[in-house]
């Protein structure tokens, strides 16, 4: 795969590995889920999207766009250390969604499950809030996590067990801008 010319000027001349996903992947792959999304949930009944800032806020920002019925959006911020303002349990909420999850579809969707630590806390605290379905949708799953708490429904691609960057995902807040998913 060649690597594109600016890819020096995108990242501060830090090397990167390869990149493993396009621009092109990434776009063909959200739209394909876009549209898995879009049939799965029964017309006429509420679907909230729940981003889990910050890796997927590109994703979550590109997916929105490929889902063709109408949605809420809102976000979370889950820390499992760190100052946290709300602790809910195992994990700190740091931004808890406004909106009610009470009898409406959940969509929840996350940047890349690793060890599923964030999700396994998660879960069983959303599972709480009367939601009539909660599911998850992940753009990179590692595929390491011993059983999660939840399976994610949709699956963007089984990523390398490698460390990735770029599409939402940092290496200490670095690269997040980065429109190609590479290996640091
Ligand atoms: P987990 O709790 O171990 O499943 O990890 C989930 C979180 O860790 C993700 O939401 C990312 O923010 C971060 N993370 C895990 N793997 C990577 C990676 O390869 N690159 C960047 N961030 C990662
Ligand atoms: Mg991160």
């Amino acid at each position: 795969m060649a690597i594109p010319v600016d890819v020096h000027e995108r990242t501060g001349g830090q090397n990167v590995r390869r990149i493993v996903y396009t621009q092109e992947d990434i776009a063909r792959r959200v739209r394909e889920m876009g549209r898995e999304i879009t049939e799965h949930y029964p017309r006429g009944e509420d679907l909230l999207v729940v981003g889990l800032l910050k890796g997927s806020f590109i994703f979550l920002a590109d997916l929105a766009r490929e889902i063709a019925r109408p949605i809420h959006v809102d976000f979370l911020v889950a820390s499992s250390y760190g100052s946290g303002t709300v602790s809910t349990g195992e994990v700190r909420m740091v931004y808890d969604p406004e909106a009610s999850l009470t009898d409406r579809h959940v969509l929840l969707v996350e940047d890349i499950i690793d060890s599923g630590t964030t999700i396994n806390r998660l879960i069983p605290v959303l599972e709480k809030r009367g939601a009539r379905s909660l599911e998850l949708c992940a753009l990179l799953h590692k595929r390491i996590a011993p059983p999660l708490a939840r399976e994610a429904r949709w699956v963007g691609f089984d990523a390398p067990k490698e460390f990735l960057i770029g599409y939402g995902l940092d290496h200490s807040e670095n690269y997040r801008n980065l429109p190609f998913i590479a290996s640091l």
